[in-house]
């Protein structure tokens, strides 16, 4: 008998193949995810999971769960699940590293590029019929090339946003829990204390995991710290800023914009005050969504299921 699993949303074609080759599979195939009661209501006779991180699992989700070996997550953060419970329960839980480092610090870079250029104020400057001629001092914004970055958290993708920098001629200062000398090495990356790389750097890119540690990093005294100038790029987790300290740098012009992929709340809703400033560029978590990442993405989620439920140390384990 194959064993039961539990899938909580759509998967691409070939992971889900892959998946119900080996696993008896009952999913929630809605475009919203399942409410929590649902999945709670499943998971009573299943030995795996299959969620992503709009689904919340937490110690009274897995006592619902007695026969649960592995819990499989769709995406390289995973502080929506109570990893501490899951490990005292015996059980196994994995994420996807790597596959999304590359596509994740090209959408950093792009909304950098977007914000520093007001991209997102020009298009609607056109698309509001105001494009009458071209002007001087029309939409001006902040040079990326030779500018400073400061990357904050210098994990996978940190790094992959530290090169791509290079390529910009930036100067790049990154602040990280580790000091990273072999990295600051390869890369040519300073290391900076949080103040001082908040004080010097044109933009700041954040690439933290969310943690205890890391929720309200970026608050009223840090963004306090900024520069007039300076732009914030968050394609991290949303709780890693305050989200009502942020709107007050930007209204105030303490900052000059930010661009957020993530956001607190998430989803953001469409009245929200942040919504109302020209200089705030908000995208709908996206920076891993291209065609393939997704794919590799679902497909590595698969094989950590599999290995899961079969009772096998998984491939690419959380932590
Ligand atoms: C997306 O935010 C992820 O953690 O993979």
């Amino acid at each position: 008998m194959k064993p039961k699993v539990y899938v909580t949303r759509h998967l691409p074609e070939e992971a889900w193949r892959e998946l119900t080759a080996v696993c008896d599979a009952a999913i929630w195939d809605e475009e919203f995810p399942p409410p929590y009661e649902e999945v709670v209501a499943n998971i009573a006779d299943k030995t795996g999971l299959l969620c992503l991180l709009t689904d919340q699992i937490d110690a009274r989700l897995l006592e619902a769960a007695p026969q649960l070996k592995v819990i499989s997550q769709v995406a390289v953060g995973y502080d929506n699940i109570d990893v501490a419970a899951a490990a005292a329960r015996g059980i196994r839980v994995g994420n996807t590293p790597g596959v999304l480092t590359e596509a994740t610090a090209d959408f950093a870079f792009a909304l950098l590029l977007a914000a520093a250029r007001r991209v997102g104020e020009g298009v609607d400057y056109v698309r509001d019929g105001r494009w009458q001629t071209w002007g001087l001092t029309l939409l001006l914004g902040q040079d990326v090339h030779g500018a400073t970055l400061g990357i904050v958290g210098l994990g996978r993708i940190g790094q992959a946003v530290a090169r791509r920098a290079r390529g910009f001629d930036m100067r790049v200062l990154y602040h990280s829990a580790t000091r990273r000398p072999e990295v600051e090495q390869a890369l040519g990356v300073e290391y900076a204390s949080l103040d001082d790389l908040l004080r010097q750097a044109d933009f700041v890119s954040l690439h933290v995991n969310l943690t205890a540690a890391t929720r309200g990093l970026i608050g009223a005294r840090e963004l306090g710290l900024m520069q007039e100038t300076a732009v914030l790029i968050n394609t991290a987790r949303g709780p890693v800023v305050d989200t009502a300290a942020l709107y007050a740098a930007l209204q105030s012009g303490q900052i000059a914009a930010a661009a957020l992929d993530v956001t607190d709340p998430e989803p953001l809703p469409a009245h929200h005050p942040l919504l109302a400033l020209p200089n705030v560029l908000v995208v709908p978590h996206i920076a891993s969504a291209t065609v393939s990442t997704r794919t590799q993405m679902a497909l590595m989620a698969v094989r950590n299921l599999i290995a899961g439920v079969r009772g096998e140390p998984l491939p690419f384990p959380v932590g």
